[in-house]
């Protein structure tokens, strides 16, 4: 169902890719999404496809200018000139669509030429997953690529609807999230450690539960995320964010007989009482954080218990930083676990790592993407896949497959 099952040559590919991305300025803050589908994209410019390309960006209500997909063509150009993309030339259809002009721009495109769509949100049909909508966009195409991992989890117009229309093939860069994600459920080497940062426990519940069901290790669980387990736990938080609603929920889960041992929280913290006085810092020689302070990080104990853990895994999945990344000296903790990780990776671990922030703490700690097996694209659409949830994006062209395309 890959890429390679089409006879593209001449004809006309719907790319549906993840470009939302952060932008900063008016500009692309982080350029990784776009990267990760030049493979992809050199498959098809250089086999004469003419592509058009679909990607939303974040989450207008209707058309907004100041979400328009401009600033991300002209990092695409960027990235293809340095690529050597054999790119004939690229252009963005920034008018409402479908409608007959659109089809006929299309139809004048030539081989190797690549067309933009505008943010496939400023349509409102595009989150309603309308029919409608999606055969307009069915009409532009011959054929349907999934690339866009990232929002496979949801059912919209171009991820769910569109793909069950036309001849569809997933992208290089979603086989390979799917097949290391998959890794990761399907008989991980052991011990497999999951590192846990960030904020909503809302977000992480759902991987949490059903990689502990599937025999993860060791859970470990700093950053934001922390302070509502500790809760749940009886420790002291202080003014540390807790999601009230779901201590519940974890206490019962820490209480399951089956759990005990595998979620590890934090031993001590950095705290402040305000984060603009990172001055006034200090380390607290337990889990309990006073009233009226905060927790910012991890402290060095829960650094040497994580990191021993980590040192000792075979696979390690992260996701959220263990600290206040932004502000200095509290990126301490999330710099320290990602050399961890980069160091348990060169002695044979698979890593995998998820979520922007993410990306960003590996930044912070002066590494890159080598320095782990693999950098998902995905952050919500990631944790899903370890929740063990079908993701439209990838059910709808699973079940399309690639028919009368095949060669
Ligand atoms: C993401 O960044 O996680 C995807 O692009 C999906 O975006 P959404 O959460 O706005 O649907």
């Amino acid at each position: 169902m890959d890429l390679m099952n089409l006879d593209v040559k001449g004809k006309r590919v719907l790319l549906r890719v993840d470009y939302n991305v952060a932008l900063m300025d008016g500009k692309v803050a982080e350029p990784k999404r776009i990267e990760a589908t030049i493979p992809t994209l050199r498959w098809l410019l250089e086999r004469g496809a003419k592509v058009i390309i679909l990607s939303h960006l974040g989450r207008p209500k209707g058309w907004d200018q100041s979400l328009s997909l401009k600033p991300v063509l002209e990092t695409f150009r960027e990235i293809s000139a340095r690529e050597r993309l054999a790119l004939k030339s690229v252009g963005l259809w920034d008018r409402p669509y479908p409608c007959r002009e659109l089809e006929e721009r299309v139809g004048a495109l030539g081989q190797s030429e690549v067309l933009f769509l505008d943010n496939l949100r400023f349509h409102p049909g595009e989150e309603k997953n309308d029919l409608e909508f999606a055969r307009g966009l069915a009409r532009l195409g011959d054929f349907f690529v999934q690339e866009a991992f990232g929002a496979a989890h949801r059912a919209h117009a171009s991820t769910d609807a569109l793909p069950g229309l036309l001849p569809s093939a997933f992208g290089f860069l979603v086989k390979r999230e799917l097949s290391v994600l998959g890794r990761l459920l399907d008989k991980p080497a052991h011990p497999f450690v999951v590192l846990l940062g960030g904020f909503k426990v809302s977000d992480k519940i759902g991987a949490i539960e059903n990689l502990l069901l599937r025999g993860v290790d060791k859970i470990l669980v700093g950053g934001a995320l922390a302070y509502t387990f500790l809760k749940a736990n009886g420790s002291n938080v202080g003014k540390s964010p807790v999601q009230a609603d779901w201590v519940e929920r974890v206490r019962e889960l820490m209480s399951r007989p089956k759990n005990a041992g595998k979620i590890l929280l934090c031993r001590d913290h950095a705290i402040v009482r305000d984060i603009k006085k990172p001055g006034e810092a200090r380390v607290t020689p337990d889990a309990n954080i006073e009233n009226d302070w905060m927790g910012a990080d991890v402290g060095p104990k829960t650094l040497t218990l994580f990191g021993g853990v980590l040192g000792q895994a075979k696979t390690i999945f992260w996701n959220g930083p263990v600290g206040v990344m932004e502000v200095a000296p509290f990126d301490k903790g999330s710099s320290e676990l990602a050399r961890a990780i980069a160091g348990a990776t060169q002695a044979g671990a698979l890593s995998v790592l998820g979520g922007g922030d993410t990306i960003y703490a590996v930044s912070r700690a002066g590494l890159d993407e080598s320095a782990y097996t693999h950098i998902s694209t995905g952050g919500g659409a990631t944790l899903e896949f370890l929740e063990g949830k079908e993701l439209p994006g990838i059910k709808a062209v699973e079940r399309r497959g690639p028919f009368s395309a095949l060669v």
